[in-house]
């Protein structure tokens, strides 16, 4: 497969996504990574990412050249192309301006890389350093205001400044099929029914005639790993399903039905919603609120998976993007953590490890999920944070507001799958304020609760927008959630973008 060295770029998991894309097995690993684990995975090619230092730093993050004297080809993407000039003798200078966003690039010289791509053509850019002097070898291919393109074809060395991984990049797709097919000539090894087979087959190897136990969630990562080690182990897996009365309208119900009947997991349903209630009583700082809600969730699935005799896995819905994450070399990574799941549990546990799912990015999660028989709507479900509606009732929580809630983001939802927006949007949801206003039902005046319905639109969740939904939409959503929910007489439209707002109020 492809290599990617990870110099802490937002965008190396795009690349290594757009590879898989194409059938062709792509890794993400740190810069530093030895030479020897390198050249052991025997790659086809290797990935130089972007990533946000200067090559003339004091302590730039650099690998060892010999890197460049293996015969592999080598992309340089943006940073990776600043440090193979810098390695191979050129030299790299601080730009005047720098240049973010999109750009003219022309192609002075084609070569294998470039092949196919038109003269002119826009590209995404964000760098401020910039190459000054290629090194020996090279040519210069291709500028925008700078040097964008350059490559020593006779020892497979191609680089560009620009994020041809990047969709604003117009012909970046055709660059990395040129890379990938053409200059690697990579074997199409990647697909998900392969995996699914090796998988199954990896699980029943390891777990031999032993229990597995699994904390069900009803989101789609833990689901698939569910279904997906059901299919190899069957009933040795015993799921847990913590019920902790701040999920959404009907949760429990639904995942007894969709997982329990409909794939026959043995799910253990644990009815925990008093236990929390207490335990949030008079608490409404939003971090002590997360702790709480951490805290207990783990207390509570560690004595109940201590009733499940002779288990000796606990298997989790761990994906690539958490194992690339939790990797990353601190420095060079921007990486904002997006999220910590709660759910995540004790650290002294006695149970060896499970998850088939680690080598998946979640569009692939996805797809392996609806392969393996599960419903569109639910491998598409958006993401839902461990501490659920604990921090979307802002301020002290209690059971009438999470009712409350639960009715009025049941009908936001439902609005969403009717009128076919649910799937244009990342993340959708209902908001409560301890805010009561002033409105009038009929002839009566009402004294209520102020709702938020909030929608936002990322790839990443680091970044994100408001969604924008047809005037009509929101209208009928407000009134049905105002003339339904009994307990709130007001909507608002959450028009922030993150940053500096967050996607979740609290
Ligand atoms: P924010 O609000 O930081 O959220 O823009 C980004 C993403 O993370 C989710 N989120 C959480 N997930 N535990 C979780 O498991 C949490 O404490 C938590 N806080 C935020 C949020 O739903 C969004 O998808």
């Amino acid at each position: 497969g492809i290599i990617i060295l990870d110099f802490g770029s937002q965008y190396n998991q795009l690349i290594a996504r757009r590879i898989r894309e194409l059938g062709v097995y792509s890794e993400v690993l740190p810069f530093n990574t030895s030479i020897e684990d390198i050249l052991a995975r025997n790659p086809s090619g290797i990935i130089l990412s972007g990533g946000p230092s200067s090559v003339n730093a004091e302590n730039a993050h650099l690998v060892d050249r010999a890197l460049f004297e293996k015969g592999i080809p080598v992309l340089g993407i943006c940073y990776g192309m600043q440090l193979t000039t810098h390695l191979l003798g050129g030299t790299v200078k601080k730009g005047e301006k720098g240049e973010y966003g999109k750009a003219k690039f022309e192609i002075l010289k084609s070569n294998p890389l470039l092949s196919g791509v038109s003269r002119f053509s826009t590209v995404w850019m964000s760098h401020f350093d910039e190459v000054e002097n290629v090194p020996e070898g090279f040519v210069s291919n291709g500028t925008t205001d700078v040097i964008s393109a350059i490559s020593d074809e006779s020892k497979k060395i191609y680089c560009v400044q620009f994020h041809p991984e990047v969709s604003h990049t117009e012909e970046g797709a055709r660059m990395i099929e040129n890379f990938v097919f053409n200059i690697c000539k990579a074997p199409k090894d990647w697909k998900l029914t392969n995996y699914i087979d090796k998988t199954v087959a990896e699980i029943k190897e390891k777990v031999g005639d032993q229990k597995v136990i699994l904390g069900l969630s009803g989101g789609v990562d833990s689901s698939v790993a569910a279904v997906l080690i059901h299919k190899a182990i069957g009933d040795q897996l015993q799921c847990i399903f913590v019920d902790t009365g701040l999920l959404r309208k009907d949760e429990a119900e639904k995942v007894m039905k969709n997982y329990g009947e409909h794939f026959h997991l043995n799910i253990k349903l644990i009815d925990a919603k008093d236990r929390f209630m207490t335990k949030l009583k008079g608490v409404s700082d939003p971090e002590a609120k997360r702790k709480i809600i951490g805290n207990e969730f783990v207390v509570v699935f560690d004595e109940e998976s201590h009733k499940i005799e002779g288990a000796k896995f606990l298997a989790q819905g761990t994906i690539y993007p958490d194992v690339i994450e939790s990797q990353s070399v601190k420095g060079p990574s921007a990486v904002i953590k997006s999220h910590h799941n709660v759910g995540g549990l004790p650290e002294e546990m006695d149970f060896e490890l499970l998850e088939p799912l680690r080598e998946l990015f979640k569009d692939e999660v996805r797809k392996v999920g609806e392969e393996l028989g599960i419903p569109h709507h639910l491998v598409h479900r958006h993401p839902f944070p461990g501490p659920g509606l604990g921090i979307r009732i802002l301020g002290e929580v209690d059971e009438e507001k999470v009712k409350i809630l639960q009715e009025a983001d049941d009908i936001f939802i439902e609005e969403l799958y009717k009128n076919n927006l649910y799937e244009t949007v990342s993340q959708a949801f209902v908001v409560l304020l301890p805010v009561k206003s002033v409105g009038v039902m009929g002839d009566e005046r009402t004294y209520e609760y102020t709702a938020v319905v909030r929608s936002a639109n990322t790839t990443d969740f680091m970044t994100a927008t408001f969604s924008k939904f047809p005037w009509e939409f929101l209208e009928n959503v407000s009134n049905r959630i105002i003339n339904e929910v009994k307990g709130i007489n007001r909507i608002a439209y959450d028009i922030s973008s993150k940053p500096p707002a967050t996607i979740e109020w609290e």
